[in-house]
């Protein structure tokens, strides 16, 4: 990231990988000794055994190695040693961890390597710093990456190419010019709410920050105007809560028959849909979705077809959690924040899309409106949301309309005269 709040996607992706026949990769890095990437095996069936990633200076002396095996990950140093005036290299462990390769057969393994603040990383799934396992650098012995002269590059800064190695193919999934630094802030201000200690904590980001998708659907959503509550109708909101509440209402009834054709046991795995307009061809379902959250509902974790997206808070309060990857073997998130009402937050092809949304309340429903687009350079448009079911497989969820924005709100304002 170039500043406090500039999120990774933003960085042109600058990928020159060359994939070599069957077991290793060459990524070239689009600025010397900086960059990120990650790499998953091109057959997830096949068991991977080993995974290394090797970069070294041009003189060949020095040199980082990180080997993921079974049951562990080291990252090792390169050493030279002179004896008799022959000089000999060898490998010298820098650190060992005891988390090997992933028991999910898809998981993306990441590094990150960064000469301006000495530091290399590693992690699996999203590149972040959230989800790093291993780091080297920052500690006051970790002088391997250091410069020799206070006022000289470190020798990362020489990298050019990480060539990794497996057991079984893999192909590159992601690379970044900027390294893996701060965590990405979630929260998405309006500039004139953007603080200078914001900036300095990196609690907060704004659209320009963003993806060009995301900058877009914030255009569009984030307006003083864009409310649930308005002149026609002053009590949106609380209509809509009054039919969840209702067993005569559509919301009690609909989400009844959502729950009798679920495949989820929880009856508060649930929540409603209304679209707002039509498909464009260029987001997965229609773009502009409000979605109505009862109290103490939930959704299951499921990722995002790789879209972008914008999600608003139009009443209530919504709580994220974020996971690395979406596999049964990592359901633990990583990192969990609340919005309330016109707090905004965001996803990214690479950042924030595997995620849970909650409304924790007992008493007011929560209603957000979330809109999604796909990047200019994505044309694969796999159009599913896939999600995690009872039972920990994979599911796909085809985004569907519970029913039409305006049909909706003739409905709500119907029985809000009738009640
Ligand atoms: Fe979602």
């Amino acid at each position: 990231m170039e500043t406090a709040t500039k999120t990774p996607d933003q960085a042109k992706m600058a990928t020159q990988a060359t994939a070599n026949a069957a077991t290793a990769v060459v990524a070239t890095l689009a600025v010397s000794g900086q960059g990120a990437l990650s790499v998953a095996a091109i057959q997830p069936s096949k068991a991977q055994q080993q995974l290394t990633f090797y970069c070294g200076s041009n003189d060949g002396d020095k040199g980082l190695k990180l080997t993921v095996s079974a049951q562990k990950t080291t990252l090792y140093a390169r050493q030279v040693e002179s004896d008799f005036g022959k000089h000999y290299r060898h490998w010298q462990p820098l650190v060992e961890i005891s988390s090997g390769i992933d028991a999910d057969p898809n998981c993306a393994y990441w590094i990150s390597i960064d000469s301006l603040n000495q530091q290399f990383r590693y992690g699996k799934g999203e590149m972040r710093a959230e989800t790093g396992l291993l780091s080297y650098g920052q500690g006051a012995a970790e002088t391997y990456l250091a410069p020799r002269e206070n006022d000289q590059p470190s020798w990362l800064h020489q990298i050019t190419q990480v060539e990794i190695s497996s057991s079984d193919p893999v192909a590159i999934t992601r690379q970044w010019t900027d390294p893996v630094t701060i965590k990405p802030p979630l929260l998405v201000s309006p500039i004139n709410q953007l603080r200078m200690v914001d900036v300095a904590c990196a609690s907060k980001t704004v659209a320009k920050n963003l993806s060009t998708a995301c900058q877009q659907l914030y255009a569009n959503i984030s307006g003083r105007d864009f409310t649930l509550n308005t002149e026609d109708f002053p009590d949106f909101a609380d209509a809509i809560n009054a039919s969840i509440n209702n067993p005569n209402g559509w919301c009690y009834q609909q989400l009844a028959r959502k729950h009798q054709l679920s495949d989820h046991q929880d009856k508060n795995e649930n929540y409603l849909r209304i679209t707002l307009g039509q498909n464009q061809g260029e987001s997965p379902g229609i773009p502009y979705v409000m979605e109505i959250w009862p109290c103490q509902s939930y959704s299951p974790i499921h990722n995002h077809a790789n879209a972008d997206a914008i999600i608003r808070v139009l009443d209530g309060e919504i709580n994220v959690s974020l996971f690395a990857m979406l596999s049964a073997h990592h359901q633990q998130p990583f990192a969990s924040q609340s919005f309330r009402r016109d707090d905004i937050t965001w996803i990214s092809a690479g950042l924030n899309q595997t995620h849970q949304l909650r409304n924790l309340s007992q008493e007011r429903a929560c209603i957000t409106i979330q809109c999604y687009q796909y990047q200019a350079d994505n044309l694969r448009h796999y159009e599913y949301f896939d999600y995690l079911d009872d039972d920990g497989k994979i599911a796909r969820f085809s985004p569907d309309s519970d029913m039409g924005f305006l049909a909706f709100k003739s409905k709500m304002w119907l029985e809000w005269q009738q009640r």
